[in-house]
């Protein structure tokens, strides 16, 4: 149907030095007091209309864990969670996948949804890039320097060249980088 439309986005929120998320799990640093004057204000339907166009999101299972402890975000939108283990899910939106990620993404995936999300964490965006499963790369980047905790990019040992194609600055200090990955 949508086979040569698909696009898969890497998304997720980071610190300025580049943490994704605490040692001790916290995520209150996620919510920004910062005021940026000239910057777009983050409403609910801002937000609605912002997530009504992804079709599928994909994450690995720390991920998929935490976001069960925070409180589902993801309405009923299809969500892949990639997982080695048994884990169940009594939400029909949610199926588990273990194994060959260019089989999933390229034969399964592209060829049912059009706007495909890989939101994390830092282990799955290592191998969607090392892979080159991704298209496209949008980091907000909120107005903290964390210190310490899990890294965006840990480390993924190969040189990736990007186009950056959009800016965005928020009114809570929020800055969007979106980028195009560069398929060399
Ligand atoms: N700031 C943000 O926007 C943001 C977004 C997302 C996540 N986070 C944070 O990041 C942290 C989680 O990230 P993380 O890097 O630790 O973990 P992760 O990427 O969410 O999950 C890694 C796990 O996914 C599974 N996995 C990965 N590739 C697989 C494959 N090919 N086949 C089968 N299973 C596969 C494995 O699970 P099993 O061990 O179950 O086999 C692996 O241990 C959390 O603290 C979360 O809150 C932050």
């Amino acid at each position: 149907m949508a086979k040569n439309k698909s696009n898969v986005t890497i998304h997720m929120v980071s610190s300025l030095d580049g943490f994704i998320a605490k040692k001790d799990g916290s995520v209150s640093w996620m919510q920004s007091t910062d005021n940026y004057e000239p910057g777009i204000t983050l409403t609910q339907e801002y937000i609605e209309e912002y997530v009504s166009k992804i079709d599928c999101y994909v994450m690995g299972s720390h991920t998929y864990e935490h976001a069960l402890k925070l409180g589902w975000p993801y309405g009923e939108t299809p969500v892949i969670v990639l997982t080695s283990r048994a884990l169940t899910s009594d939400k029909k939106s949610v199926q588990f996948y273990a194994g060959d990620l260019n089989q999933l993404v390229k034969d399964q995936l592209k060829s049912s949804y059009q706007n495909i999300w890989m939101v994390g964490g830092a282990i799955l965006t290592k191998e969607f890039i090392r892979l080159n499963l991704a298209d496209e790369l949008i980091i907000s980047i909120l107005p903290i320097i964390l210190g310490d905790g899990t890294l965006f990019f840990d480390y993924i040992g190969q040189e990736q060249r990007l186009h950056l194609k959009d800016v965005t600055a928020y009114k809570d200090g929020m800055v969007e980088l979106t980028y195009e990955i560069l398929k060399e």
